[in-house]
């Protein structure tokens, strides 16, 4: 009957920790406002795991100092206490039901994730281009912006690759993290359901300005998104024809920092991972096959658009992803820059 008493009151106080634990973890709001569809079963199972986590501490907690506090050693008691050996039933019942568990929170998250990554036919697709250190979002409308905008409540699926080494396109308030993988392309399907402003941030280090790659992310409704791609495409539009009929250096300069070229290319004769620009133009080209070729605009475009067909010497073949993407005239403007990198 005494040992009765314990176990019930030990319950009662389990309960009522595990409770506050709960309560205690859930007011510190741990997790940023959610602002996408697939937020909605990964907070469901952090809550649950979140709630697990309490119970489980306060199941080991409350016995520990219960046992500590009750049956401490009284004033005069010299005895020793009671010897107990084993006890089978005991380890198999704690091997078994975590064991339980662990399979059910498995089979939750493989659910989750199907859910997650449920596709919409009708998703729009956005290419994503995350380079040391910045990011790239290109339109199927044929411009690109260093801002991701995004409209509200309709599926997005973003074709994410690298140009160098491995990065990750993290927004916490989407909750979803994935890794970009050079020489792969990554999909990413997201439903942001709430208007605002946020930040793609590289969740994986990747070098020396890991911290300051970041990209502002904007959810807008439907019809503001529509007329801020048409209105991009119509001023790429424009720039493209101008900067054909009339290459600038200095534009050529923006689009070398701003494009990713500068991570690899350097402009004062050091070796990066890909060949130096100090001198490059009208220079002879030594090939990896023995063979040189004249730096002219066509070898230039060339490289630009496909980087393996001739490969310079003394450098990998698959290091520079193409850059079929950039428009003739802002080629025009990266060879007149080049041109003036003695
Ligand atoms: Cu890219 Cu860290």
């Amino acid at each position: 009957m005494q040992n009765l008493r314990h176990y019930v009151v030990m319950a009662i106080l389990v309960a009522i920790v595990a409770v506050l634990t709960y309560l205690g973890l859930d007011a510190l709001e741990l997790l940023p406002v959610a602002a996408a569809a697939q937020a909605g079963p990964i907070d469901w199972l952090f809550d649950l795991q979140v709630k697990l986590i309490a119970f489980f501490f306060a199941l080991i907690i409350v016995p520990m100092v219960y046992s500590l506090v009750v049956f401490r050693r009284r004033k005069g008691e010299t005895g020793d206490g009671e010897h107990i050996e084993g006890n089978t039933s005991l380890e198999v019942t704690w091997t078994f039901i975590p064991l339980v568990i662990v399979v059910i929170l498995g089979y939750i998250g493989a659910d989750n994730l199907a859910q997650i990554r449920r596709v919409d036919p009708q998703a729009e697709q956005i290419k994503v281009v995350g380079f040391q250190w910045g990011w790239r979002f290109e339109y199927p409308q044929g411009f690109v912006s260093n801002t991701l905008y995004l409209p509200v409540d309709k599926q997005v699926v973003l074709k994410m690759e690298s140009s160098d080494v491995l990065h990750s396109f993290w927004v916490p308030e989407f909750r979803v993290k994935h890794d970009l993988v050079p020489g792969r392309v990554e999909d990413y399907r997201i439903t942001p359901t709430l208007v605002g402003d946020y930040k793609v941030r590289c969740a994986e280090i990747c070098g020396t300005s890991h911290a300051y790659m970041l990209a502002d992310v904007k959810v807008v409704p439907q019809a503001e998104y529509d007329a801020w791609v048409s209105e991009q495409a119509v001023i790429a539009a424009a720039e493209a024809e101008a900067a054909l009929a009339n290459p600038d250096a200095g534009r050529g300069e923006k689009l070398y920092n701003e494009a990713g070229c500068k991570a690899c290319h350097s402009l004062d004769g050091s070796q990066g991972v890909g060949p130096t620009w100090k001198g490059l133009w009208g220079s002879q080209v030594l090939l990896a096959d023995g063979s040189s070729v004249l730096a002219d605009e066509g070898y230039i475009i060339e490289s630009i658009r496909e980087p393996s067909a001739k490969v310079h010497q003394g450098f990998s073949p698959n290091a520079m992803p193409s850059f079929a993407y950039l428009k003739d005239g802002q080629i025009a403007d990266l060879i007149e820059f080049i041109k003036t990198v003695k």
